[in-house]
């Protein structure tokens, strides 16, 4: 099978691009990382991009007078390289429209919530204050409004009575660099297929764990 070539599009540590880029190093993974890009020129991701040897490319959006001219500045460097997905982990700028339209289905993101609950941003606190006790993430393909599209993957993990906003996304982080390889290969096998609002997959089988918290006795 073919490699699908993937650009990671972060802003700053980029946690989930070294996740991504680890994955797509397994001997079957059908997917390659050809290009990691940033809007921020000191964003820490770069670096361990570049020790993995994985092409750079810094686009400043201070640089464009629109939102529009810095997407189409990205969609020309990322259309050159080929890229057929492009994987926004930590990506801190909204897509234009136009942006969204030109890679209809060719983008996903991470939010560290079971979405639709949690859009936005400071996530871990508000889940928090709110008092859920099942917390999550989600893999999904990008539409224009922010955390909104299809949903590719998600998982599930408890809250706990002393967590704080720093240990809870500690937790959810860890499923995090579980759940974005796993929806690029879902992707890459063409086992994946947005239809309508929702993401139709190919081969899946339900897991049998159920999540309860607090547990029962
Ligand atoms: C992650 O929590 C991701 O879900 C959110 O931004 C954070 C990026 O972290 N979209 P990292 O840069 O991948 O470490």
């Amino acid at each position: 099978m073919a490699h699908l070539k993937v650009a990671i599009l972060i802003s700053g540590r980029g946690s989930n691009m070294a996740a991504l880029i680890e994955a797509v190093q397994m001997a079957d993974f059908p997917a390659e990382v050809v290009l990691v890009m940033s809007n921020r020129s000191h964003a820490v991701g770069l670096e361990v991009a570049r020790a993995a040897n994985i092409p750079t490319q810094v686009i400043r959006h201070g640089d464009f007078d629109s939102r529009e001219a810095f997407d189409a500045a990205m969609t020309e460097v990322l259309a050159a390289a080929g890229v057929r997905l492009i994987c926004l982990a930590g990506f801190m700028r909204l897509l234009s429209t136009e942006f969204c339209q030109r890679w209809h289905d060719s983008v996903i993101n991470i939010h560290p919530s079971l979405l639709p609950a949690f859009k936005g941003m400071h996530v871990h606190e508000r889940m928090l204050e709110a008092g859920v006790r099942i917390a999550g993430c989600t893999v999904h393909y990008v539409r224009p409004a922010m955390d909104e599209g299809p949903i590719l993957v998600q998982a599930a993990v408890p809250i706990a009575a002393d967590d704080t906003a720093d240990s809870l996304s500690a937790r959810i982080l860890e499923q995090e660099h579980r759940i974005y390889p796993l929806a690029v290969r879902l992707i890459a096998e063409g086992r994946a297929r947005a239809a309508g609002g929702s993401v139709t997959l190919k081969n899946f089988e339900l897991p049998e764990q159920r999540l309860i918290n607090p547990p029962p006795r």
